[in-house]
């Protein structure tokens, strides 16, 4: 499934007519506070008073969004009387909309609804406007909402929450530091490569996987050179919806799986865990799917090195140059981070059937 996409520069300023065709008459429109001062959100609003549209904003979201803001928007939203949701930012705002759309419809602690196809409720239509390319959560069934009761990332996986339009304008994208630009392009470039050796993988996901991995490869570090370009962030924002089309299909691996097990624990950037684990883990793959694994270090190039070794080239030449020690992670953390890792959704089609001692030994590896 994947919702109707409208690209191109403007396409935000369509959020209001969008909204009107669906009958949304009160909206509530989910961001955070750095995509409302980057005025984002701000001209989101515009275009639904343009529109004639009323709203509500909602904004009280950190990253790595927790189960508490989702139930505190999902209150906002029922007291309100909403009856569609706008959402403009980054993952965690999207995530965070999606989970108010659950709980909101369902009435029900969103935590409740962990794992895959467990939401019976129809949600409210969504409107997705990505500030960052990569997540993808404006084209996947996914949502990612950390319990913070239990430190831990849970992956709510449900056809219900496909975003019904995705407005995919590249000007949003030039407010972005380069930290997130980076973070962000290597989520975007684990999704591709998790989906392409994916136990679920298939000729169709193959091909936005190769897709997404060809873009990302060739846009990201120009884009960065060129932070004010358009058609380079477009190419960014092009190969993270290619990547996310693969991956809501085919899912993804132990890559995202170690992330979200470090993510829920030590509230790190999602895509830095991704750039820090991606090589270990396509190390220990290898063996699993050459083939596939070859096929992605042809497309980014590298002579006498293996596909990792060219992976692990690529984001040095970002500038991710230190390791998870250095972001804080300990070594007597890591059996409990295995154990989290070993039980995450995620795992389930990575290619090879990994033992809690070779997740362990990955997390050394990236130590
Ligand atoms: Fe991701």
């Amino acid at each position: 499934m994947a919702p109707e996409f409208i690209c191109g520069r403007g396409a935000l300023e369509l959020a209001g007519r969008y909204a009107r065709n669906f009958g949304m008459k009160q909206v509530l429109l989910v961001t955070d506070r750095g995509v409302r001062a980057a005025g984002w959100a701000g001209a989101v609003a515009d275009s639904l008073t343009e529109a004639g549209v009323s709203f509500t904003v909602f904004d009280a979201i950190s990253p790595n969004p927790r189960s508490r803001q989702v139930m505190v928007g999902a209150e906002v939203y029922v007291a309100e009387e909403c009856n569609g949701i706008i959402t403009v930012g980054g993952g965690s705002p999207m995530d965070c909309a999606k989970g108010i759309g659950i709980a909101g419809s369902s009435r029900r602690d969103i935590l409740g609804f962990e794992g895959i196809d467990r939401v019976s409720v129809p949600t409210p239509p969504l409107i997705c406007i990505p500030t960052t390319a990569g997540s993808s959560a404006d084209v996947s069934q996914f949502a990612i909402i950390t319990d913070e009761t239990r430190k831990r990332k849970v992956a709510i996986v449900s056809k219900m929450i496909v975003p019904d339009i995705s407005l995919l304008d590249p000007e949003p994208l030039t407010t972005m530091p380069r930290e997130l630009t980076v973070d962000t392009g290597m989520d975007t470039l684990s999704h591709a490569v998790e989906a392409y050796v994916s136990n679920a993988s298939s000729p169709m996901t193959d091909v936005h996987a190769l897709e997404a991995i060809r873009l990302l490869t060739s846009a990201l570090p120009a884009a960065i050179a060129e932070p004010e370009n358009l058609d380079l962030r477009f190419s960014t924002l092009l190969a993270s919806l290619h990547a996310g089309l693969a991956f809501s299909n085919a899912s993804l691996g132990a890559v995202h799986a170690m992330a979200h097990s470090l993510g829920g624990a030590y509230d790190l950037s999602h895509g830095r865990c991704n750039a820090l684990l991606l090589e270990h883990v396509m190390a220990a793959n290898y063996g699993a799917a050459s083939d596939r694994y070859d096929r992605i270090g042809a497309i980014i190039g590298g002579g006498e090195t293996t596909p990792a070794e060219r992976v692990a080239a690529f984001r040095r030449t970002l500038g991710i140059t230190e390791t998870l020690a250095a972001a804080g992670v300990r070594e007597d953390a890591i059996p409990a981070l295995a154990a989290a890792a070993y039980a995450d959704p995620c795992m389930v089609t990575n290619p090879h059937n990994l033992t809690c001692e070779e997740i362990e030994r990955i997390y050394d590896d990236a130590l």
